[in-house]
């Protein structure tokens, strides 16, 4: 079936950012593009790898399929143009119709294998395309063939937008395949993670002290529950949960059988244990797993769940924008969103935590940003 073609001018998105997928093309450092490009290829060779990504959600909307393949063509087009930009004096680019194009290349029936090796293959070109820009040819113009004028800035701004927007469309899948990774290698992630590092240790020592002996804690991603051990020899109570079937198996297998599959999303998350709201919240190095839209509303759902002055305690990784990464004891592709200190801070305030405490912290590969919050008497919205 066909799709209905796309006929809204973009453009708009050049001046601020986009209110669906959050892409900020004005705030954009050029220098980032090359590897936001690489990192948005990750999603689609992931996503690719899913068993049905070739199955449109609705008869009108793209397959993650389709989409792949516009990317892949997306990078391949831009690229051109910006090499057009870069060699000729003003260039009109040759019209591209994307919707015409899906349909005579017929998208929907690729082979996802050879697709998720071509959109890398088409990222890592154009990223080597913008790794070649320099000074003033960021200024060099080209024309489309509707006559808006771009500069190569702002090609770049357009283009990391356009397949950025689309990861977002197909964001959906992302939370599924870092559960079944999870899933598969629980054992694995559970031995390799066993020992508890210094750090942690601090942590859950300053936490607890910001407590009354006894206080209700609701930990997000207990995973095997190392940190709910420690937390309770510190003198807390934990309630543990995890979006992962087979950790909270692990957990009840192990006498705690409270313990609950709970996604902090969209699961209730009042306590069963009793009729108060919890006195605080350890999430450690899980809510890096949200997806930057989705943070807001956990972060409001977690307030909602706690007293006033609660506390919360959660760790995520600082950087830029999100990838998929197969690393550490986890051997199957897992979805990281990055988050900057400011932008945190930002995402806490509304959502109704006053920010007590940040601290960066450098890991093995990333680094790290450690975060206390306590909940405030007014929620927020
Ligand atoms: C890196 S592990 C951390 C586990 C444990 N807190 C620790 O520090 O060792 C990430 C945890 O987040 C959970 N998780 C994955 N996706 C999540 C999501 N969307 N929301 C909440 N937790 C998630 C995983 O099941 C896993 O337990």
């Amino acid at each position: 079936m066909p799709i209905e073609p796309d006929t809204k001018d973009w453009t708009w998105t050049l001046e601020r950012a986009c209110p669906e997928c959050g892409f900020d093309a004005p705030a954009l450092d050029l220098a980032r593009v090359p590897d936001a490009l690489r990192d948005n290829a990750t999603l689609w060779e992931v996503v690719l790898g899913t068993d049905d990504a070739a199955v449109r959600p609705s008869p009108h909307v793209w397959s993650p399929l389709e989409y792949a393949c516009h990317v892949r063509d997306v990078n391949r087009v831009f690229a051109g143009r910006v090499r057009q930009m870069l060699e000729d004096d003003g260039p009109t680019f040759a019209n591209w119709d994307q919707d015409e194009t899906a349909e005579t290349d017929d998208y929907g029936s690729q082979d996802p294998a050879t697709v998720a090796a071509e959109v890398v293959a088409a990222a890592e070109e154009v990223a080597q395309v913008y790794e070649g820009v320099g000074g003033d040819q960021w200024q060099r113009r080209g024309t489309r063939s509707n006559g808006d004028v771009f500069t190569v800035d702002t090609l770049a701004r357009y283009h990391l937008h356009d397949v950025v927007h689309h990861a977002h469309d197909v964001s959906h899948v992302t939370k599924r395949v870092t559960v079944a990774s999870y899933d598969a290698w629980a054992q694995e992630y559970a031995a390799g993670t066993a020992e508890m590092p210094g750090s942690v240790r601090d942590a859950v020592a300053s936490f607890a002290a910001r407590l009354p002996a006894g206080a209700r804690v609701l930990e997000v991603g207990s995973a095997a529950g190392r940190d709910a051990e420690a937390l309770e020899q510190a003198g807390l109570s934990v309630r543990r949960t995890d979006i992962t079937p087979a950790f909270v198996a692990m957990l009840r297998a192990a006498g705690h059988d409270d313990a609950a599959v709970v996604d902090p999303l969209t699961d209730d998350l009042t306590d069963p244990t009793r009729d108060a709201p919890y006195d605080g919240v350890w999430a450690s190095a899980s809510l890096l797993h949200v997806r930057r839209e989705d943070l807001p509303d956990v972060l409001v759902r977690l307030a909602g769940a706690v007293r006033p002055g609660g506390v919360l305690r959660l760790a995520v990784k600082e950087g830029d924008g999100a990838r998929f990464s197969t690393h550490g004891h986890v051997g199957a592709p897992r979805h990281f969103t990055f988050w900057r200190e400011d932008g945190l801070r930002a995402v806490l305030e509304e959502a109704g935590w006053e920010v007590a405490e940040v601290e960066h912290a450098s890991g093995e590969r990333d680094d790290w940003l450690d975060v206390t919050a306590l909940r405030r008497e007014d929620r927020g919205r």
